[in-house]
């Protein structure tokens, strides 16, 4: 596998998503492949499953296996074969969304989650992450003015506390991993710290 794997994490409205297409064409600038995708997502499958998981109301244990389930179809359709020829994938939420949603939005156990990220992506981890990290206050201020909300940016700011704290504890298992961002800075400072973290992935 020669490719690099990396993902944008963050809660709602903390700016996340109009970083990465301006990241991929840094990275394509330096003539290498990048495939941008986004979970849950990135297969006709898994695009169907979001469609459920993003309207329909449900338990939290199906929230959480359906996850994984787009998340593997994802892993096998997409960003492995992409991987194994080299490119760069860059995914808009992984894992760590689940840890972070499920586990401390939602309340279920971290070794549960833990147990399935074994069994769908056991030997694949992203090789950087990008954290954008926002108070859930101001968040909510950014996504009033959004779009419709879907069933998790409808939750209230104290769900989006926890899963900021959440976020927090996945960096701090694995620091070397993260890059956490400031989302209050303004565009141009984080465009030069993206541009700037390209070359140590
Ligand atoms: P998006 O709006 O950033 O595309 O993400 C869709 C929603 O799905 C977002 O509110 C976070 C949620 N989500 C989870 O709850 N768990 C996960 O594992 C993933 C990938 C996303």
């Amino acid at each position: 596998m020669n490719g690099r794997f990396i993902t944008f994490e963050g809660i709602d409205g903390a700016g996340k998503s109009t970083h990465i297409e301006w990241f991929a064409q840094q990275v394509r600038a330096r003539g290498v492949e990048v495939v941008v995708t986004r979970e849950p997502g990135g297969t006709p499958l898994a695009e169907r499953l979001r469609g459920l998981l993003l309207t329909e109301p449900m338990s939290v244990e199906a929230e959480t296996l359906l996850m994984f389930a787009a998340r593997r179809e994802h892993l096998l359709a997409l960003i492995r074969p992409a991987l194994a020829r080299g490119a760069w994938v860059v995914c808009d939420r992984f894992t760590d969304s689940t840890y972070a949603y499920q586990g401390s939005g939602r309340g279920v156990p971290t070794d549960r989650i833990a147990e399935l990220e074994r069994w769908v992506h056991g030997d694949l981890q992203p090789h950087r992450t990008y954290l954008f990290d926002l108070p859930a206050d101001l968040a909510a201020q950014r996504r009033a003015d959004a779009r419709a909300a879907d069933r998790f940016e409808g939750e209230d700011i104290a769900f989006f506390e926890r899963v900021r704290n959440g976020y927090r504890a996945r960096v701090d298992a694995s620091p070397g991993r993260f890059v956490v961002i400031d989302a209050r800075e303004p565009i141009d400072n984080i465009k030069k710290l993206l541009q700037d973290s390209i070359l140590s992935i």
